[in-house]
């Protein structure tokens, strides 16, 4: 899929993996919204990119903030690659992972359950249908393609740790709806696919310990190389997979082998 004059979708684009993907994107050519809730971070890195590209001020739980990030790409050309990988607020009132029954006995709330499936499963949804529908509009390349959807899964969606149920259902959601959406949408030349990552050093962790105390801790999981991914790796493997149209309908595990 060339980006030539194109635009592109990154959700969660002032994020650790959508910083990184945003900037690869933007290498291929393509102007990119940056779309996310955090507008210092975004347009930071709309400035630093100087392309054209924008932050979109998006809120993944609104279905309408998602059609107006997705008609600001459009309006910067023919929208064809989106990548799906925002994190989202923590349930109201919620702590932390919590098991389906606690050491109290407790069951985990039905709202802090469908709180995470709502920010990690259906509004990835909600923004693949969107970007989808925007992409069946574009003239088809020459190679009869009209663009490209990856999601975000995760390895918990395979091996969830206790106390992930929300998230692993999620993920392993991504996982499942990916062929499935790849099906959908073939008759219209646009390819759905996902990454599920293992282990990385993004933001998501720096809010909790150092990068130092994160390494330590994670680093000597994952089976070879012994660290934390990249968020760059994640990128680099977003844009093959924009550039590759033999790529579709399945899940591609980025994790060094890392197995629990
Ligand atoms: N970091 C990892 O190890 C890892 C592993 C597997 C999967 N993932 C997945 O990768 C995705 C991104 O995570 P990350 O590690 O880059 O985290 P990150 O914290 O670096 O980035 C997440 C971004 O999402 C944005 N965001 C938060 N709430 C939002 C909302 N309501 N609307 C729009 N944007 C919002 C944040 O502002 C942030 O920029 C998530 O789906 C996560 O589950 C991460």
């Amino acid at each position: 899929m060339d980006l030539t004059n194109a635009s592109a979708l990154v959700t969660g684009g002032a994020g650790g993996f959508g910083g990184a993907t945003v900037r690869r994107l933007a290498q291929r050519g393509a102007k990119v919204v940056i779309a996310d809730v955090h507008a210092d971070r975004g347009e930071a890195l709309a400035k630093e990119l100087g392309n054209g590209s924008v932050f979109v001020h998006t809120d993944i739980m609104d279905e309408a903030s998602i059609e107006n990030a997705v008609q600001t790409a459009v309006g910067l050309g023919p929208l064809r690659a989106a990548v799906v990988v925002h994190g989202g607020p923590p349930a109201p009132g919620a702590t932390g992972p919590a098991r389906t029954v606690n050491r109290e006995g407790k069951r985990l709330a039905l709202s802090q359950f469908a709180h995470t499936v709502n920010i990690y499963l259906n509004s990835a949804f909600a923004v693949t249908s969107q970007a989808a529908e925007a992409m069946a509009a574009n003239e088809p390349l020459a190679s009869n393609q009209r663009g490209v959807i990856i999601n975000t899964a995760s390895i918990a969606g395979y091996e969830g740790q206790p106390g992930q149920a929300g998230y692993s259902a999620a993920k392993g959601g991504i996982i499942g709806m990916t062929l499935t959406v790849a099906r959908d949408l073939a008759p219209l030349g646009i390819r759905a696919m996902a990454i599920a990552p293992g282990t990385f050093l993004t933001l998501a962790y720096a809010s909790r310990m150092t990068d130092e105390q994160a390494q330590a801790h994670w680093g000597p999981m994952v089976l070879n190389p012994k660290r934390m991914g990249d968020p760059d790796e994640y990128a680099i493997l977003a844009a093959h997979i924009v550039e590759n149209d033999f790529l579709n309908g399945t899940t591609i595990r980025l994790d060094a082998g890392q197995r629990f």
